[in-house]
């Protein structure tokens, strides 16, 4: 898809650029919720490996109570537990599930790894049903995997 080759050309400028890491995660999230329509919140996640503990980092969208999430808790925590892309078509058939917002319907969580450990990882919602699909997965799975040297 030309939209997504775009997307990704963009997000590797922002990550090459001089930023600092917080600017990129906070670049990045805006440039995925303004040109993906079906992404309506977009944040990072960074672990605090020793305490098995998320904590929120740069996002765009509605502001979230949960700033730390531990392992194993909700979809973030499962992602960071399992070491494992989490692609949830609906929501309210889960029930180790955080909610955020009362909108939202489906949600994507990508682990970001650095020499094989979770250092944190993006999370996506979105106000439809299961509105995430592989391109979306692969997409992500890129910008971590490119993104995870500087963070
Ligand atoms: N829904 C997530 C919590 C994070 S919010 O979506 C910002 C979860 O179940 O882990």
């Amino acid at each position: 898809m030309s939209l997504y080759k775009d997307i990704l050309k963009e997000a590797q400028d922002i990550i090459q650029s001089e930023s600092s890491a917080k600017d990129k995660m906070q670049s990045i999230c805006v440039l995925l919720e303004d040109q993906i329509e079906h992404y309506d919140w977009v944040g990072f996640y960074l672990s605090d490996i020793e305490n098995r503990m998320l904590h929120l980092g740069p996002y765009t969208g509605e502001e979230t109570d949960h700033s730390t999430i531990p392992y194993g808790k909700g979809v973030c925590g499962q992602a960071a537990e399992s070491e494992k892309t989490f692609l949830i078509d609906d929501i309210s058939a889960e029930s180790n599930y955080i909610a955020c917002s009362i909108h939202v319907k489906s949600e994507i969580v990508v682990p970001i790894f650095r020499e094989g450990i979770v250092v944190g990882q993006i999370d996506i919602d979105s106000d439809k049903l299961a509105a995430f699909t592989a391109a979306d997965q692969e997409l992500l799975e890129t910008i971590c995997a490119e993104l995870s040297p500087y963070i």
